[in-house]
């Protein structure tokens, strides 16, 4: 990640307590994107990719007619960019922590492919049963990408009509994961980005309490 300055940052999360969302262009400096793209390949060339699911860890199933990309879970020890991205969100947790007074203690996240024809219908990224994740933070990683190429984030505010948000090169859309339904339009090309999801208890805790 970029320096940022404190302002700068109050600007951004000022914009996600207000309109639920903020948008923030050329993200990350151009030597970690490049590494995060390299893995990318490398994990997609080694078959690291599996069908996403729904619902919890529990209650998952796939289910084609819903959403039809492919992901791969980041774990911080699987190797340098990963923990490098491990560093990132745990940076942004505790940003996210300070500026918006929220007591994150953990995150999770993934890299995801649409391929060409594929979507995610309308949903909101908490669960009813598993209601830890908190800010769902998306980086796109598609250089290329033109008007009439899909595969938009369709966003659903309150506040404000729907908005429709393309998948750029370098572009991070944070969103309050509980608030703000959102889709991922047909994508007529084959579209990547790192998802993830600030949450409220560690992740590994759900599987044990429950809810
Ligand atoms: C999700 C999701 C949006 C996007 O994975 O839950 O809504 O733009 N992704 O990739
Ligand atoms: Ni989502």
């Amino acid at each position: 990640m970029k320096t940022y300055s404190n302002s700068q940052w109050d600007s951004w999360f000022e914009s996600l307590a207000v309109n639920d969302y903020v948008i923030i262009d050329n993200f990350l400096g151009a030597d970690l994107l490049q590494l995060v793209k390299d893995e990318f390949v490398i994990l997609e060339q080694k078959g690291c990719f599996g069908q996403a699911a729904i619902g919890s860890k529990n209650e998952q199933k796939v289910i084609q007619e819903i959403r039809s990309d492919l992901i791969y879970w980041i774990n911080k020890n699987d190797g340098i960019l990963q923990s490098k991205l491990h560093d990132l969100f745990l940076a942004l947790k505790n940003l996210i922590n300070k500026h918006c007074f929220l007591s994150l203690s953990d995150f999770e996240f993934h890299f995801a492919k649409y391929p060409k024809g594929s979507f995610y219908k309308k949903h909101l990224d908490q669960f009813d049963s598993r209601s830890n994740r908190m800010i769902s933070v998306i980086l796109y990683l598609n250089k290329d990408w033109k008007e009439g190429y899909g595969g938009e984030l369709k966003i659903y505010p309150t506040n404000e009509e729907p908005n429709t948000i393309a998948p750029l090169q370098n572009r991070l859309v944070m969103f309050k994961s509980d608030a703000l339904p959102h889709e991922v339009l047909v994508s007529n090309f084959e579209r990547k980005s790192i998802t993830g999801w600030m949450l409220h208890q560690p992740a590994k805790l759900y599987t044990i309490v429950g809810k």
